[in-house]
């Protein structure tokens, strides 16, 4: 192995001096994950500032054998951008640029460090929108959002980031730059690598820059949060909702004890006189206004107990807001297990239902607390659980045990990371397992790609 100070040294004739961070009380941010569950150490934090340094930085790193943890916005939820194995932090914030709105393709070319949020705003200020949002926009990266393949509320209209992504520019193990951004909506010449690196979690590329498809925007767009007795009304009032309106953009899903955590937390009224069993927040948007059906559609769901309507931005924002902020809620109560699973939709109802008890019933933690929450119209429930210790996995293990049962996924958007690699066999077999490891050796021979993440250990 390099000694520490010729690796440094190194790095730094790469990036220039100051753009390779030593010190630990400044890494000490980029080597804990958002939730505070994940935390490591790093040498060095290196920021390079265009394609070609990190192609150098990679091909230093692959050629002296040290691993490398890739790193946009950090606010990844399953310890996959964190050093927890003593790697080097290779931060892509500094590649922060966004092209020009292509405005015949309806196209952008972003960083990899643009933050989403960058991007709605380009895509807005040219009339155009982005397909993909979620709470963390103002911090996720495009590249981030690539390699985990983010989901986020809209995937039920514009699909997940996987599907907006026309070409990419990313730097393989070698240092070799793969890039194809030239926009072709059709374009059938051989392996599709943004596929292969959407959700690939930086273990067979590093994602420079991406060709971004753009969607039509919306000039009117309503709001409703819907009240049920119960999750199986709810659920069943999204499928309706889902098959009467082709302008549904959001269908978010949250229980009760959800929404008062909320209030508490963030100082929110709570939105009904009356608490409810489950939540349904609804977004239609579209050329025309959305309201007069969906206030149809909704009069016809026989059994809601209550209903907020917005048009209006500001108190649209406030009924996202008790959706928005779960996740920033959950974490003022201590860092939080986070299970982000996907389910068959006809199981759905069944799943929220049971996994509270099955939560309670592992040993030590019968006084543990469960949140339910999430994109009900995708089968995608995140499941949080709080007041266990950040490395007891047994309630882990019994919850994604359950949603294998019920033949769904143990990850349906944030990924697998170091959180679940050891129940990747639940969601995958044998042999697509071993497709993954042979890619894997084909791209990155000497495994220093965020080696450590998304396939389970070789026991
Ligand atoms: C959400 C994030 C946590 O849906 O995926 O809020
Ligand atoms: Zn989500």
């Amino acid at each position: 192995m390099i000694p520490h100070g010729d690796l440094v040294a190194r790095l730094a004739a790469v990036v220039g001096e100051r753009h390779v961070v030593t010190d630990a009380d400044v890494t000490a941010g980029s080597c804990v994950d958002w939730t505070g569950r994940y935390r490591g150490a790093t040498p060095a934090l290196v920021q390079p500032g265009s394609v070609d340094e990190v192609a150098a930085v990679v091909a230093l790193c692959n050629e002296q054998r040290v691993a490398v943890v890739p790193q946009g916005g950090n606010t990844g939820l399953v310890g996959g951008g964190v050093p927890l194995d003593g790697e080097v932090v290779l931060s892509l914030r500094r590649l922060g640029q966004v092209g020009p709105v292509d405005p015949d393709a309806g196209q952008v070319t972003a960083g990899a460090g643009a933050t989403v949020a960058d991007v709605h705003r380009a895509a807005a200020a040219a009339g155009w929108a982005y397909g993909v949002d979620f709470a963390s926009r103002d911090s996720a990266t495009v590249g981030g959002s690539i390699a985990t393949n983010a989901g986020g509320t809209r995937v039920l209209r514009y699909g997940d980031t996987r599907a907006q992504v026309v070409g990419v520019e990313a730097v393989l193990a070698d240092g070799s730059v793969v890039s194809h951004l030239g926009g072709l909506v059709k374009d059938n010449t051989g392996y599709h690598l943004p596929s292969l690196l959407c959700g690939s979690e930086g273990t067979l590329g590093i994602v420079t820059a991406a060709r971004l498809r753009l969607v039509a925007p919306a000039a009117e767009r309503v709001t409703a949060l819907l009240a049920f007795s119960a999750t199986g009304p709810a659920v069943r009032a999204a499928s309706m909702l889902r098959r009467s309106m082709g302008s549904l953009e959001a269908l978010e899903l949250f229980l009760d004890n959800g929404l008062g955590l909320v209030c508490e937390a963030l100082g929110l009224t709570r939105p009904f006189p009356d608490r409810h069993g489950a939540y349904l927040l609804v977004e239609a948007a579209g050329p025309s206004d959305p309201l007069d059906q969906l206030s149809e559609v909704v009069g016809s769901i026989h059994d809601v107990a209550d209903v907020a309507v917005a048009s209006d931005s500001v108190r649209r924002a406030q009924l996202w807001r008790y959706r928005d902020g779960l996740t920033e809620a959950i974490n003022t109560l201590g860092p939080p297990h986070k299970l982000d699973v996907g389910l068959p939709a006809g199981r759905l109802a069944a799943f929220l239902d049971e996994v509270p008890a099955v939560v309670v019933a592992v040993p030590e933690a019968a006084s543990a607390r469960t949140w339910l929450f999430g994109h009900v119209g995708d089968g995608n429930v995140h499941v949080n659980v709080t007041g266990l210790a950040p490395d007891d996995d047994r309630v882990d293990a019994a919850v994604l045990d359950l949603v294998a049962g019920m033949g769904g996924s143990i990850s349906a958007e944030h990924g697998i990371g170091r959180a679940k690699r050891q129940w990747l066999s639940l969601s995958r077999s044998d042999a697509e397992i071993a497709a993954f490891r042979a890619i894997k050796a084909a791209l990155d021979p000497a495994g220093i790609l965020n080696p450590n993440v998304l396939l389970p250990p070789i026991a």
